[in-house]
């Protein structure tokens, strides 16, 4: 059967190699090429291209799917979602939730991928039921990582948890690029076996192995996989559309991209990333192998946090030490996958643990959150003695999170109604807060003193 390509360089690459900063026009220079060249979807769409929109390149994010959609005319479009916190860090209240998806299909997504950190089914049903309201195609994604408890059967029963919820699909997110050729070769071989939604494949090339699983993956029947042209291929990002295209070709499996559209989009990549090349938004680092990724299993994105937090501190020579710690603080937290937000969460942790020189001593409020059951419920069963030092006897919920908050859009559509002019610049602000604002009050109040009086306007509310 045809392997089908999910085109991710307008997301997932520059995010990975360039700090998301493509701008709109750069993507709808190249989006029309791609919408022949016969592609299963085009992602363009997620919380750092959303943010980066915003806090970087003064663009409305909105504005930027209505026109990539408008050039977009045959293949479907496609954004990732991160369950209950959205595009955000925290989690919001399911009005808010449903109010996003709704927006987010009517200006031009088909395709919602939705997933939650700790692979939390419950996180992700307010998400899915509003996608499938709103006539999206929706895909649930698990988190994939490597874990006594994260074995085949385990992922075998979430897929048919993810399938009873009514997806249309599954994709297995290896965020981390850690999955190994043999085990996605397993593993999606039981996939199949056990449901019977199309099965997705997203990996990163950070360790070298991305092209081998691909090949692996395929032969054991997975359905679409994810690609970037030439460009913005390889290095931290996804493997390369047009190099996977020749690979399958005249075999059953052959993607049929039009490679003529596809050198066409890949050229005027080409031009895009010599321009972040140039000025050193690209750093070349990120295009090398690293497989120490496979020995500490985390992240490419959060080995480079974890250097940079130690070298902010003078501490860049207990790297190794902060590396050994990482798995520690997994265990006892219960096997998180490292996806945002808690990769972020168990790096600080470890940092904290090497640099304080005792385990739990000093302890993010997030990681405090986290043990309260203020994220979900965790993998696996969370040390008993850590959680003792960090919360003691504190009431721990089990309830899903959203359920302790109350509607939030009308509010905030009121508290706003000065400055947000349409649903979707209040689910900006809903997420972003003053970095939404910031950007709003640029758009609708260039002048400068107006800027600044009508600013004031607005936070005088508070
Ligand atoms: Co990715």
């Amino acid at each position: 059967m045809a392997v089908k390509i999910v085109e991710t360089s307008l997301r997932d690459g520059h995010q990975s190699l360039f700090a998301t900063r493509m701008n709109t026009e750069e993507v709808l220079s190249v989006i029309k090429d791609m919408d022949d060249a016969g592609y299963h979807a085009i992602e363009v769409w997620g919380g750092a291209t959303f943010d980066s929109c915003l806090r970087f390149l003064n663009e409305d994010p909105w504005e930027r799917l209505r026109q990539a959609k408008a050039l977009c005319k045959k293949t479907k479009l496609q954004m990732l979602f991160r369950g209950q916190n959205i595009l955000g860090y925290r989690h919001y209240a399911d009005d808010v939730v449903e109010k996003f998806v709704q927006k987010s299909i009517e200006n031009g997504i088909d395709i919602i991928r939705i997933f939650d950190a700790l692979n939390d089914i419950r996180n992700l049903e307010c998400a899915v039921k509003a996608t499938k309201k709103y006539g999206g195609e929706c895909q649930i994604a698990l988190s994939y990582t490597t874990s006594p408890v994260h074995t085949v059967p385990y992922y075998v029963e979430l897929a048919q948890k993810i399938e009873a919820l009514g997806a249309d699909s599954l994709c297995i997110k290896d965020m981390a690029g850690v999955l190994l050729p043999n085990d996605a070769y397993e593993l999606i071989k039981a996939l199949k076996k056990n449901t019977k939604l199309p099965i997705e494949l997203h990996t990163h090339c950070t360790g070298g192995i991305a092209e081998m699983t691909i090949l692996k993956a395929v032969e054991a029947g997975v359905d679409i996989i994810d690609c970037a042209l030439s460009p913005l291929a390889g290095g931290t990002s996804q493997p390369c559309t047009e190099s996977i295209n020749y690979a399958l070709k005249g075999t059953k499996y052959d993607p049929k991209l039009n490679t003529e559209c596809l050198d066409k989009a890949a050229a005027t990549l080409g031009k895009v990333k010599a321009k972040y090349l140039k000025n050193g938004t690209l750093n070349p680092k990120v295009l090398s192998f690293n497989p120490n990724i496979l020995k500490y299993q985390v992240p490419g994105g959060m080995l480079s946090n974890l250097i940079s937090q130690l070298d902010g501190q003078g501490a860049s020579d207990k790297l190794e030490a902060v590396l050994k710690e990482v798995p520690e603080v997994r265990k006892d937290m219960g096997y998180p996958p490292l996806v945002t937000p808690l990769s972020q969460m168990v790096g600080t942790q470890a940092v904290m643990n090497i640099i304080s020189g005792e385990r739990y001593k000093l302890v993010p409020k997030e990681i405090k959150d986290y043990l309260h059951g203020k994220y979900g419920t965790a993998p696996a069963p969370i040390d008993e003695d850590a959680r003792k030092k960090i919360i003691g006897d504190d009431e721990v919920i089990t309830c899903r999170p959203a359920d302790l908050l109350a509607p939030e859009f009308e509010s905030l559509k009121e508290k706003y109604k000065d400055i947000a002019k349409s649903d979707e610049d209040v689910l900006s602000i809903a997420l972003f807060e003053k970095v939404a604002l910031d950007f709003l009050n640029k758009k609708y109040a260039p002048e400068p003193e107006d800027e600044i009086e009508e600013f004031n306007v607005v936070l005088g509310g508070n």
